[in-house]
């Protein structure tokens, strides 16, 4: 991410140190991840210390510190998915991408992770990519969803 992007986003919240949340979930948003060189450039806008803004970016599961993928895959493994079939939708998934969850293939393509509930158990197993909901599924429709994206 280029720094005077990061600039214009300091910048359109007028360089104030109660914005930094909002300024790093900007940066999380549009880079979907938070570089070293962004934070310490935060920093400095900010007149911020690089600790606070290391344990905020670890604290929030909304920041990454690594670079994440350009499709975010989220599999439910909570109390009804997985009665339902969720193990054998994240098997299908990892045997897609290459990738086990917390992981990011090396593409930058897709960044894997399971998750408790997405709170539509009715329509389990859930796999839910970019923030859109795939229900009741079974390996094959997994497998072609992800061929959608590019799998
Ligand atoms: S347990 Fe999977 S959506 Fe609730």
């Amino acid at each position: 991410m280029e720094i005077q992007r990061i600039d214009e986003i300091i910048e359109s919240h007028q360089c104030e140190p109660s914005a930094l949340i909002q300024i790093l979930l900007e940066i999380q948003k549009e880079n979907r991840w938070l570089p070293r060189a962004a934070l310490e450039r935060i920093g400095e806008r900010l007149a911020v210390p690089m600790t606070r803004i290391q344990h905020i970016a670890t604290f929030y599961k909304a920041f990454s510190l690594v670079p994440k993928g350009r499709h975010q895959v989220h599999i439910c493994v909570g109390t009804a998915c997985p009665v339902r079939g969720a193990t054998r939708i994240l098997d299908t998934v990892q045997e897609a991408t290459g990738i086990n969850p917390g992981e990011t293939d090396l593409d930058l393509k897709f960044s894997l992770e399971t998750v408790n509930c997405l709170g539509c158990c009715a329509l389990g197993p859930v796999m839910e990519i970019d923030g859109k909901t795939h229900g009741k599924m079974g390996t094959a429709d997994t497998a072609d969803v992800l061929k959608r994206y590019g799998a």
